[in-house]
């Protein structure tokens, strides 16, 4: 990321702890650098405590300040618990938990078997969920304040044909988000949520678009003309997990350039047409990236 694009002042997010779950690639890894920057200590978690570990050394490496990986699973609910347990004991009480870890490919929902389902919804409804509840009932006891953040998608608003076990999950959280707003605003807790459209990682591109067609969020039909920009993204993240707009809660924010308004978002119109032999080849193309 271009971090001069930020539009905050060095130093704005000292004092910040911030977990962010699958810190380590993808828009994770943007938001992490984006509050390292400016001054907060993070925490990154993913499945892969090697690529974690690899993140946090070229971050701080590059901008200084402190970046701790811990290889964990939040589809694991004591994995998540340990993890929580060794955060507080080094630092006390995190003041934030960006919620980005998630799981997604394309199918067509008759070609889902009830493991494809749970393999998306266990980290995305489940793992959200199991992280949000031992993070904030730790601070509801301690009386501490903190900032809640989850990244959607447009689609918990219309729907996410061909990716239906993630749109269901992410529509659930966006649930959450609202009714934790509300049930835990008294605690100092607040809930927002993000809703990008396009912004390609390689996480994204092999599982959503794995033969470079399978999202209509793409540059030409975007009203502007382009794909999101990862500074854009981290500036919002920053707006919602930083100090000064404390009053901002229950709030899901689109960040898609209006693509939601002028095609839906979502992957009806590109993978519809789709027939049997093209459906099988994808499942192959995706299936072959799933353990990289
Ligand atoms: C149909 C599939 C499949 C596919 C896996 N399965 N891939 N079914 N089509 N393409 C089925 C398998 O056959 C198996 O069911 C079950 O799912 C579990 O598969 P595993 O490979 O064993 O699962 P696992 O190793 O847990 O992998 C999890 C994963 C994988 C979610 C499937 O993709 C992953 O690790 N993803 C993490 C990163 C990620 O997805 N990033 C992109 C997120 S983008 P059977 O019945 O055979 O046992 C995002 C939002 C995008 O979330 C928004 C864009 C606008």
């Amino acid at each position: 990321m271009d971090v001069s694009k930020l539009m905050y002042r060095d130093g704005l997010m000292d004092g910040e702890r911030i977990l962010v779950t699958g810190g380590g690639t993808g828009l994770g890894r943007e938001m992490t650098e984006a509050f390292l920057k400016l001054g907060a200590t993070v925490y990154i978690c993913g499945r892969r405590q090697g690529k974690a570990q690899d993140t946090a050394d070229e971050l701080m490496a590059q901008h200084g300040g402190k970046v701790v990986a811990h290889g964990c699973d939040i589809r694991d609910a004591d994995a998540i618990k340990a993890m929580v347990d060794a955060i507080w004991e080094e630092g006390g009480a995190l003041t934030g938990l960006v919620n980005n870890a998630a799981g997604n490919f394309i199918s067509r929902t008759e070609d889902l078997s009830i493991n494809g389902f749970n393999a998306i919804s266990d980290i995305v409804f489940r793992g959200t969920f199991y992280i949000t509840h031992e993070v904030g009932t730790r601070l509801i006891k301690e009386g501490k304040s903190a900032s809640f953040l989850s990244i959607l998608t447009t689609w918990v608003w219309n729907g996410g044909p061909f990716t239906v076990p993630s749109a269901m999950s992410k529509s659930a959280i966006n649930n959450m988000t609202q009714s934790l707003a509300a049930e835990w605003g008294r605690y100092g807790l607040r809930f927002n949520a993000i809703a990008p459209g396009l912004f390609p990682t390689d996480g994204m591109s092999a599982r959503l678009s794995p033969d470079g067609r399978g999202n209509n969020s793409n540059d030409r039909a975007n009203p502007m003309g382009r794909h999101g920009e990862m500074h854009e993204l981290a500036n919002l993240a920053v707006f919602l997990m930083g100090p000064g707009a404390e009053w901002v809660n229950g709030q899901t924010i689109a960040i898609d350039g209006a693509g939601y308004q002028a095609t839906g978002g979502n992957f009806y119109h590109t993978l519809a047409p789709l027939g049997d032999e093209e459906w099988a080849k994808m499942r192959d193309m995706i299936k072959g990236t799933n353990a990289k």
